[in-house]
């Protein structure tokens, strides 16, 4: 007998999902447990040089309503929402340059992330930085504005826990609800590309690295 499994837990709340694990999620969709672990402390700190050119920002929606998660972009186009739509822009619209680059460890990340998943040769070439603090929520809604539908989406949860709710094709059909944790990694392409997701509203804690937060990188192709 080992304690292998116990030794890979951050703390007692962490019980589910060692690292290492994968988990199935849907057909197309797998949860890789601490994935990101050891590099988090690099991404945080890529992170902060992101957040430094391209402020954090309340994006509006086509409906006029502010969205609770704050968001910033980095990569060669960035998602933006305003009254006019979403969309992808290879512009900040509040400053009129282009985003940050995506740092070398997002990329590093990613593709090995998606590779891990079966997505093999995984290039995204925009990524979208989520921040959640205590109340903030995100509706479920379909990854839909990328071009090319055949790449998957791979979304690394940093910071407090979060629970995940992953849908089906329809946005009736119900969620499965899922904890992730720091260091998860989330994967889902193929029969899965289009699921419905969203994040339930954030519970207050106090995370070492992260303190109040949680912060998502997500992913994508999108040009
Ligand atoms: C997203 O769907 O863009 C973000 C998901 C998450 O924050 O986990
Ligand atoms: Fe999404």
């Amino acid at each position: 007998m080992t304690f292998d499994l116990f030794d890979n837990l951050d703390s007692p709340d962490d019980w589910r999902g060692a690292t290492g694990a994968t988990e199935p999620l849907a057909d197309g969709a797998v949860v890789l447990r601490g994935f990101a672990r050891a590099q988090a402390p690099q991404l945080l700190a890529d992170i902060g040089h992101v957040a430094g050119q391209a402020p954090w920002r309340h994006m509006i929606t086509p409906g006029g309503l502010r969205m609770s998660v704050a968001m910033t972009n980095c990569g060669q186009a960035g998602w933006v929402s305003d009254r006019t739509g979403y969309r992808y822009d290879r512009h900040d619209p509040l400053s009129g340059e282009t985003w940050p680059a995506m740092p070398a460890a997002f990329l590093d990340l990613a593709t090995r992330a998606a590779a891990e998943a079966g997505f093999a040769g995984f290039a995204p070439d925009a990524c979208l930085v989520n921040r959640y603090v205590p109340g903030t929520r995100l509706s479920l809604h379909q990854d839909r504005d990328e071009r090319d539908l055949r790449a998957p989406i791979v979304s690394v949860s940093l910071g407090l826990p979060a629970v995940f709710l992953f849908g089906g094709l329809r946005r009736a059909d119900r969620p499965a609800r899922t904890r992730l944790a720091h260091g998860d990694v989330v994967v889902w392409g193929g029969p899965a590309r289009l699921a419905f997701h969203g994040v339930a509203p954030l519970a207050d804690g106090d995370h070492p690295l992260l303190g109040h937060e949680r912060i998502n990188l997500t992913f994508r192709k999108a040009l």
